[in-house]
């Protein structure tokens, strides 16, 4: 993942090659912003500012953009990114139970970051294996048929 710093912001040689590939394409914002927030984990502001001159596009239209849709983030997840399923099948079998469980493990409501920024929590909708409900991803691991006292000894995996 690329380093945000408040200085500089770098883009790495493949988003910019991205950029240029899109920029005049329709809909090349949106598309845009998705591989910013890959490189990143979220859209840095350093990076919406520098993204808006490279395109001469206003920041209030990339705000406008980043804002209208959930899927983009405007802070930083943690080192950790955990996202819980909150889909039908995984609510109705006890999904919000992880939340909560996992609120007060970590000490932090959902969307927001441990103070040493190791791990952040999120709800996110059906991730596609609802036959594994409840299910929830720690970074790309996906751990299916959870239950609340699992929590622990799965969050101390990724503990250094
Ligand atoms: S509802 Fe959770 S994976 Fe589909």
């Amino acid at each position: 993942m690329a380093v945000d710093t408040q200085d500089e912001l770098k883009f790495s040689d493949q988003l910019v090659a991205f950029i240029e590939e899109w920029r005049n394409k329709s809909g090349n914002l949106i598309m845009i912003l998705h591989k910013l927030q890959e490189e990143f984990g979220y859209i840095p502001r350093q990076g919406a500012i520098k993204l808006s001159q490279m395109l001469d596009v206003p920041l209030a239209k990339i705000y406008g953009v980043v804002t209208f849709y959930h899927f983009f983030k405007l802070t930083k997840p943690g080192r950790h990114k955990i996202s819980v399923c909150m889909g039908t099948a995984c609510y109705l079998k006890g999904g919000q139970d992880l939340l909560v469980e996992l609120e007060n493990i970590l000490g932090v409501p959902v969307n927001q970051v441990t103070d040493n920024g190791e791990f952040s929590v999120e709800a996110v909708r059906c991730i596609g294996c609802c036959g594994l409900a409840p299910v929830m991803t720690v970074g790309d691991e996906v751990f299916g048929k959870v239950k609340p006292d699992e929590l622990p000894g799965i969050i101390a995996k990724y503990k250094d």
